[in-house]
């Protein structure tokens, strides 16, 4: 693998119920710094399988991680590695209830190195980037699904990740919310240089990525830079 790449997958195989479901198999994929990638591929093609496994969420059966082209092999190291580098949004949001906005975002730096006046500085200021400077203090049942998921990204976002994965993001959100959820992550994409590994089914989105990579039964079957012929 290249040591290029910021983060790269060789070689992953995983399957389910005993190996009668192959949901990933041979998969290699370079993720390079700074380039937006959308992941795109039929319901059931792997891509969830393919975030879990790329952000140490769920392990391969065979092949490997690799950061900066070392291999990732302890738990430790996993849990290092998103606390500090790799920031991840879901569909569903996954917010804490019970706290408010600014105490959801605080909770992604707790046990860091900030103290608590920085915490909230930090979680204030990434709420004030997604657009919710004034729903600080309202709780995710109070706030639209577009709000909530901009409070997941700004939780995604409040500790400065080099790369950060995007499950369907605008899954749940009506076409307004969505645009706007989109263009935010491709905003941030830009102006932070983060990448951005994006899973969606919205092919003009996809398109307004730097490369669209399909998955098709747990293969890579395209991996096109925008701009080139398909490969
Ligand atoms: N825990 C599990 N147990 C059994 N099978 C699983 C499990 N997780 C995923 N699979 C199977 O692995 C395959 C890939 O699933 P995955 O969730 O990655 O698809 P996907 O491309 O994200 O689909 P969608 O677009 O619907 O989200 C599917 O056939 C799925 O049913
Ligand atoms: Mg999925």
């Amino acid at each position: 693998m290249s040591d290029e790449s910021l983060l790269s997958l060789a070689g992953v195989r995983r399957a389910f119920d005993g190996g009668r479901i192959v949901a990933l198999d041979g998969v290699d994929l370079a993720i390079g710094s700074g380039e937006s990638v959308a992941l795109v591929g039929r319901s059931g093609s792997g891509k969830s399988c393919l975030v879990a496994i790329a952000t140490g969420l769920d392990k391969p059966d065979a092949g490997a991680v690799y950061w900066r082209g070392r291999k990732i092999s302890s738990r430790r190291e996993w849990a290092a590695l998103r606390r500090q580098s790799i920031g991840i949004v879901f569909q569903e949001f996954h917010l804490l209830p019970t706290l408010t906005a600014q105490q959801n975002v605080e909770l992604a730096l707790m046990g860091g190195r900030a103290d608590q006046a920085e915490q909230r500085r930090a979680a204030a200021a990434a709420l004030d980037r997604v657009g919710l400077a004034g729903r600080r203090d309202n709780l995710p049942s109070e706030m639209s699904g577009g709000e909530r998921q901009r409070v997941a990204i700004a939780r995604a976002l409040v500790r400065d990740p080099l790369i950060l994965f995007a499950d369907e993001p605008t899954g749940n959100l009506d076409s307004v919310n969505a645009e706007k959820v989109a263009a935010l992550l491709l905003d941030l994409q830009r102006e932070r240089g983060v990448s951005l590994v994006l899973v969606t089914h919205d092919t003009e989105l996809a398109e307004r990525c730097h490369r669209i990579v399909r998955l098709s039964d747990g293969h890579v079957v395209e991996d096109r830079r925008m701009g080139e012929n398909v490969t």
